[in-house]
């Protein structure tokens, strides 16, 4: 082994050094679109006119109480109705309203701004639009499972589109945080627990949604959050707190704000959590000194939903001025629905507590916001109530929605080619508490803006594609957590009359999201209870499981011949899963989170650290080793694993050289080749070790994928390059270094099998 040369830089100070660590792959660095760097004069015309109240007012953000979406979402923090918020606008005290619908409506509230204010400044009008607007996509995790980031770039234009003929200009989406624990609830909105792959779709996501020109109707915003490490939060308790060591956060839970910088993003939002004892909405280092210090980030922060007044129950603020006075010196530039800004800002400046330069910074930023998207121009943009109409649930739209559902889908088991299942010729009976159910194919965020009447059912999209729709056979059996009378009785007779069960269990919505953390990944109970007693009668049963993360799965469950992870699908679930079921699309998601044996792995990645004493290959063996006392540390499902109808078959694995040079690149190809009787896509991912290291390196890291399509018996060469900066990690001192040194790879299926081979990295200088 050669011994080691680091090459790098501390973070602070050698800026090119890092970017060309992390974030070689996706080429980062911060992109500020020009019309946001050219902050125009009119900026400065405008702000030496500005009262100190009204920059308060450009600094805060509302929750929009004229058009709300379902009624009060929150009674305890909306104190400002529809009267107040339009004598609020006219007398400049607000700078965005959030989640309000409705082109008309905003049409009228712009007016309030623009023809009735003094200054005359356009409002912003923000949402979470996070996967489809009335039409709703796969939740993010499970889009994910595609590993096809130009899938994700087209829905999130599609929702986009959508969401901006409603009247809206900036969605608070991607949700990027890396999730490592399956008991946190918003594993659901995120792209699991990989940061290659976070990074590759936080850059597709913000393509999509803001499109090619900022200016355009049918343009939104995009905001990456939650700056940082919300995903991080300890037991995967949600709001808990984090604590983690600077090359993690580096390596793993930063990379993908950087990629989604890069892609063009000009907001952020801050989390809730603490960061090893100082809250991000206070995190000065993290906001001002990483974010614009090191990244060279030119846009707009905002806190997350009274993040800033939180400050105060977090114990870093003595009370809410302190909290304001802190939010605003770290670095957030809007404060979101706590109202401290408005409250706060003009006499902490008075005071000399808060410079008013401060405040002014963040008042250019927000104003070369709005002039970026071209609202100053034309506040009137995106309000078009015949656009609404012509761009809201369109065919379009719905085509996608399925398309990325089945896309989405991950065959976890397929004994015996039980699937897919033919169209005719067989009964089927359709059990469990989501076999008809239309409140529960959303996700998450499914309750805010989705039009549910579009939603498609499991009965629904299976039957519209059998022969003879009478040949499908529906029973609940029970609810996602309580018992229906008489359910398992109706539901094993079903199943006793059928040659094949469909088996619909899993969480309900509610039971995944923001605040939905579990201490345990099981199915509920009575849903077991239910899934023995159909299992009893003895039919060939294939699960279609509903979820919001990686489950634990077990029993007759487990056990069953066929398993589909089908998530959550939005608008379309029914049909995405019966095109799956009946092998109109042959599947092709892989997970992008592990399924653990049992809950108490939890957190449970397959990228963890390597130990002193890793696992026997043999999983009897009970030497002292890193496994638990009753399972091994394996995943039930790892990471970037899925199946197809397809067979696929890698060989060939080739490398350019064995000695990598500093400054070369690698080259390495294998073969893919259906084996199979259907057309496939498989997803071809690339892993490597750092054998030797200062710092104990990961099992495995994904360096890339790549999807291939293949008609039956067809082969083609898939390639993946490879240079030292892929190769980086961070070391003493937070630097960035490649150490020279034996590397092995993986051309692989997921991320526990695949085409070995190792490579060294050579020494600077040295051919
Ligand atoms: C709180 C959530 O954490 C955040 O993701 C969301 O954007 C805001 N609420 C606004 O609804």
């Amino acid at each position: 082994m050669t011994s080691k040369t680091t090459t790098g830089g501390p973070l602070g100070s050698n800026r090119r050094a890092f970017l060309s660590g992390a974030a070689a792959l996706a080429g980062l660095a911060v992109a500020t679109p020009r019309a946001f760097a050219r902050a125009s004069g009119r900026i400065e015309a405008l702000l030496a006119e500005m009262t100190i109240e009204e920059k308060a007012g450009q600094l805060s953000c509302f929750a929009d109480m004229i058009r709300p979406p379902v009624g009060d979402m929150n009674p305890l923090v909306n104190l400002r109705n529809a009267q107040t918020l339009t004598a609020e606008i006219k007398a400049g005290r607000i700078g965005v309203l959030m989640n309000g619908v409705g082109a008309q409506a905003a049409l009228e509230t712009q007016k309030a701004a623009v023809e009735g204010s003094r200054l005359k400044i356009p409002l912003l009008f923000a949402a979470d639009v996070i996967h489809g607007f009335r039409t709703v996509f796969p939740i993010p995790l499970a889009e994910a499972a595609s590993f096809d980031p130009h899938l994700a770039e087209r829905t999130a234009r599609a929702a986009a589109s959508e969401a901006s003929a409603s009247g809206l200009h900036w969605t608070f989406a991607p949700m990027v945080d890396v999730a490592r624990d399956q008991r946190w609830g918003r594993v659901a909105e995120g792209a699991g627990e990989d940061p290659y792959l976070g990074q590759v779709l936080a850059a597709a996501r913000v393509r999509g949604f803001q499109g090619r020109d900022l200016k355009a109707d049918d343009s939104m915003l995009a905001t990456p959050k939650h700056f940082a490490a919300y995903g991080a939060v300890t037991a995967g308790l949600e709001y808990n707190s984090v604590e983690l060591s600077e090359a993690t956060l580096r390596e793993v839970h930063l990379p993908p704000f950087q990629a989604a910088f890069a892609a063009g993003a000009m907001t952020v939002m801050s989390a809730f959590n603490d960061v090893n004892g100082v809250p991000a909405t206070a995190n000065k280092r993290l906001l001002t000194d990483v974010l614009r210090g090191e990244w060279g980030f030119k846009g707009v922060v905002i806190s997350d939903y009274t993040a800033d007044q939180e400050l105060v129950a977090h114990g870093y603020a003595a009370d809410d001025r302190d909290a304001a006075r802190l939010a605003i010196l770290a670095g957030i530039d809007i404060s979101m629905q706590s109202g401290l800004y408005v409250r706060y800002l003009p006499e902490l400046v008075a005071s000399g507590a808060v410079p008013i330069a401060t405040v002014d910074a963040a008042v250019r930023r927000v104003r070369a916001l709005k002039e970026a998207i071209g609202l100053f121009d034309n506040p009137y943009r995106s309000l078009d109530p015949d656009a609404e109409r012509a761009r809201t649930a369109t065919p379009a739209a719905r085509a996608l929605s399925r398309e990325a559902g089945a896309r989405s889908i991950v065959l976890l088991k397929n004994d015996k080619g039980l699937l897919p299942l033919p169209k005719a010729g067989k009964r089927i009976a359709l059990i469990g508490p989501f076999a008809d159910d239309r409140d529960n194919v959303l996700g998450a965020w499914g309750g805010f803006f989705a039009d549910r009447r579009l939603n498609v059912d499991l009965a629904t999209g299976l039957r519209a594609q059998l022969a003879d729709p009478g040949s499908l056979i529906v029973e609940r059996g029970c609810e996602v957590e309580t018992t229906l009378a008489g359910g398992f009785e109706r539901a094993v007779a079903a199943a006793q009359a059928a040659d094949v069960v469909l088996l619909a269990v899993g969480e309900g919505q509610d039971m995944t999201g923001e605040a939905k953390s579990r201490t345990d990944l099981r199915i509920p109970p009575v849903q077991m209870r239910l899934a023995e007693a159909v299992a009893a009668a003895g039919k060939p049963v294939v699960v279609l499981l509903r979820h919001g993360r990686a489950l634990q799965l077990e029993g007759v469950v487990r056990d069953a011949p066929a398993i589909l992870a089908t998530w959550f699908l939005g608008s379309e679930m029914g049909n995405a899963v019966a095109d799956v079921v009946f092998g109109t699309v042959n599947p092709s998601g892989r997970l992008p989170v592990s399924f653990p044996i049992d809950s108490g792995q939890e957190p449970f990645f397959y990228n963890g650290r390597t130990t002193g004493r890793p696992a026997p290959a043999d999983p009897n063996a009970q030497e002292y080793k890193a496994r638990w006392r009753s399972i091994r540390n394996d995943a039930l499902y790892p990471f970037g694993y899925g199946l197809g109808y397809a067979g696929f078959v890698l060989s060939d694995l080739k490398l350019s050289t064995a000695r990598l040079g500093w400054n070369d690149t690698l080259r390495i190809t294998a073969k893919a080749r259906n084996t199979g009787q259907t057309h496939g896509e498989h997803v071809v991912q690339l892993y490597i070790r750092d054998r030797v290291a200062s710092r104990t390196r990961p099992v495995r890291e994904l360096k890339g994928f790549q999807r291939v399509a293949l008609a039956p018996g067809a082969d083609r060469e898939v390639r993946f390059d490879l240079r030292r900066e892929n190769l980086m990690f961070v070391g003493d001192n937070d630097y960035w270094l490649a150490e020279p040194g034996m590397f092995d790879l993986w051309v692989a299926n997921s991320s526990v099998d695949g085409l070995a081979a190792s490579f060294e990295l050579l020494p600077p200088g040295q051919a």
